[in-house]
């Protein structure tokens, strides 16, 4: 069956993201004018807005990974998160864009963030696709942001549900009837989340 049938409406089309990430690329690419940004990108969800955004990035830049887990419902009380796969180097005085697909309750971004500080990075901003305010918990500063949306579960563009649909090309909502038939292996649910971030 094709992943088309699943979608219930699309929120943001594929050409509204490429136009916004041209933007946002070159908003950096003036910020950061003479200094070498190392972006710092989520797992899983953000592999595709942080290949785009680079792409669209006109000064010298370098790229790394970390990957996070949270507890499942206990996120929500404790706000605890685990880095499952640290970055590769050090970013002692270095200049660190974090990118991540959305900003959900905030408890992942302010935790990274947090842990991140005490790295001594010479500058630390946040760069996010997708902005869901109404389900804000803790406040997250969003340097570079691409998009507010409402509080609905959204997929496509890396993000992901039961660990299908990042690879539609645009933002959307899925036909409720979708969520029923979920694989035994969920990632995410639209109710809560559940580990790996
Ligand atoms: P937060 O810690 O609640 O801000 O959530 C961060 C992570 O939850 C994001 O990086 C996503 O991986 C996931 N997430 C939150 N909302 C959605 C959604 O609407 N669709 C898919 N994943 C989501
Ligand atoms: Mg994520």
């Amino acid at each position: 069956m094709a992943l088309l049938d699943d979608i219930d409406e699309v929120l943001i089309p594929e050409e509204a993201l490429k136009a916004r990430i041209r933007e946002l690329g070159q908003r950096i690419s003036t910020d950061y004018a003479g200094k070498e940004p190392l972006l710092v990108a989520i797992l899983t969800g953000a592999v595709l807005f942080t290949s785009d955004l680079l792409r669209q990035i006109s000064i010298p830049c370098q790229l790394d990974f970390i990957a996070t887990s949270s507890y499942g419902e206990q996120v929500d009380s404790s706000g605890v998160v685990r880095i499952l796969k640290d970055l590769n180097q050090s970013i002692e005085g270095r200049h660190v864009i974090v990118v991540d697909d959305i900003i959900d309750t905030g408890l992942t971004m302010d935790y990274l963030l947090e842990t991140l500080k005490t790295r001594y990075p010479a500058s630390l901003k946040v760069c996010a696709l997708l902005d869901k305010l109404p389900r804000r918990r803790r406040f997250v500063p969003i340097d570079y942001r691409g998009f507010e949306i409402p509080d609905r579960f959204v997929v496509g563009y890396g993000l992901d549900y039961a660990g299908r649909y990042r690879n539609l090309p645009f933002i959307c909502v899925l036909k409720t009837q979708v969520y029923g038939q979920a694989p035994a292996i969920q990632t995410q649910t639209p109710a809560g989340r559940s580990a790996p971030a």
